[in-house]
């Protein structure tokens, strides 16, 4: 009665579910339902494992942040100075859609009644919303601060113990991008305290941007991926390209100290989500070169790229450095693959970035204080790259070298690479697959 005779003789050993059906028909629709109701149920539980908005920062995010040049000195004015010249500068043309308000943003206290955060009435006398909405007017997104633990890193409210109420405050003020930090955080679970925050943004039903600053110490690069679009893997940068500054309990890091610290984290940066080494220090105190070296190296390991500079007082140096297209590009490129150390000779670094399209950014990295002459043999120096799977080897097949910086053609694979590194700098070439002509095919038989 209940399993057709003819049903069992077309779907030998498929009637656990659909056995009660009476037609070989029914049976089949039977399958075909199960089957679409299996995928549903897949696709419903791998959503509950990804705690995080997806698809949000798809390349490293673009933007600008207080924090470097002004500390808790921030207020209404400053944000919207910021928002127009970021427009005006080029800056929003050139990708740099965020404008993140650091620590400093709140009163001491929340609400008493309520229990919400509570704006600088000084600072901030209309409140974060109408800032936020004149930085939307501008067509750029709004990013604010806060932390994981009971209080801020300069002793602001915290959100332990308030994250799905202060996420839905940032929902109602319709933000962007969430920085997390990590002070007065004793005996809290980073994964745990991240992956609450992570859900109560989720809860609040606003796609935001969530970016973890818990300085790599609980390897964020290992767990974070469903959780947020970026972690930072160091302490605090500061403007000094081949230093160290310790503080005893805290150390902050130059350029190339945070460059050689994780060099070996690659494997875990990706589309939306990425290793974040800290926002730039480019037009804030550093020579031009070494600016130059900082920028190029942010775009190779595929770093997001947050100005920390004062964008109303830019040098036209400054000013190109920061809105290079070419080099832009090869920071957004869509693969999102961060540039592997190749060699290190002597002073010289060799970078190597895997780009879409069978592409490659190569950039050598002049540590020294002296201009250093390279002769790069790229026949020597086959790619076989674990991360991106690229594989080439140089004395087969031939690539067109473009020098990116000084935006000229600069030979071929086929020939020696030679160039000058000048020092604290970098030469950033960009490699092409060669198109072989025919005519070109012919001569070499
Ligand atoms: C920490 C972070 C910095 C900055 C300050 C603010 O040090 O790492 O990037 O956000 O806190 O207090």
């Amino acid at each position: 009665m209940c399993s057709s005779v003819s049903s069992k003789k077309i779907f030998p050993g498929k009637l656990k579910y659909c056995w009660w059906l009476q037609t070989p028909a029914a049976v089949l629709n039977c399958h075909i339902m199960k089957k679409l109701f299996l995928l549903l149920a897949l696709a419903v539980s791998a959503s509950a494992m990804a705690q995080k908005f997806e698809g949000l920062a798809p390349t490293p995010p673009m933007g600008w942040n207080s924090w470097n040049t002004f500390t808790t000195n921030i207020n209404e004015k400053l944000v919207m100075d910021m928002a127009d010249v970021m427009v005006s500068s080029g800056m929003k043309d050139a990708g740099y859609i965020y404008l993140v308000l650091d620590d400093g943003w709140m009163a001491m206290e929340r609400d008493s009644i309520t229990g919400n955060l509570v704006p600088d009435p000084i600072k901030f006398p209309n409140g974060i919303k109408k800032v936020v909405d004149y930085v939307h007017s501008k067509g750029l997104k709004f990013g604010l601060y806060n932390c994981a633990g009971i209080k801020t890193c300069a002793g602001y409210p915290g959100t332990r113990g308030y994250e799905y109420q202060d996420a839905k405050q940032y929902a109602a003020w319709e933000i962007d991008y969430l920085k997390y930090d990590w002070c007065y955080t004793d005996g809290i679970n980073a994964k745990e305290a991240y992956t609450t925050m992570s859900k109560a943004l989720k809860a609040a039903k606003r796609p935001i941007i969530f970016s973890l600053c818990e300085w790599g110490t609980a390897n964020p690069w290992e767990w974070a991926a469903p959780v947020g679009h970026l972690w930072r893997t160091t302490g605090d940068i500061f403007n000094c390209f081949d230093c160290i500054k310790d503080y005893g309990t805290w150390k902050s890091l130059g350029v190339t100290a945070i460059i050689d610290l994780r060099k070996n984290i690659r494997q875990y940066a990706g589309p939306d989500h990425w290793n974040d080494m800290d926002m730039m220090e480019v037009g804030h105190g550093m020579s031009v070169n070494e600016d130059r070296a900082h920028f190029t190296m942010w775009c190779m390991l595929a770093s997001p790229l947050i100005a920390g500079n004062d964008l109303r007082h830019m040098t036209p140096e400054t000013i190109s450095i920061l809105t290079n297209k070419d080099v832009i590009a090869i920071s957004q490129d869509v693969k999102g693959i961060q540039a592997y150390l190749e060699q290190q000779v002597d002073s010289v670094d060799t970078w190597i970035k895997p780009l879409a399209s069978n592409e490659l950014a190569v950039c050598f990295m002049n540590r020294s204080a002296k201009p250093v002459k390279i002769s790069y043999d790229f026949t020597k120096h086959p790619v076989n790259d674990s991360v991106s799977k690229m594989v080439v080897d140089f004395s087969k097949q031939e690539f067109s070298i473009i020098d990116v910086w000084n935006k000229k053609p600069a030979g071929n694979t086929g020939k020696v690479f030679e160039t000058e590194v000048q020092s604290h700098d970098v030469v950033l070439i960009r490699l092409k697959p060669a198109v072989i002509t025919p005519a070109k095919n012919k001569k070499r038989k």
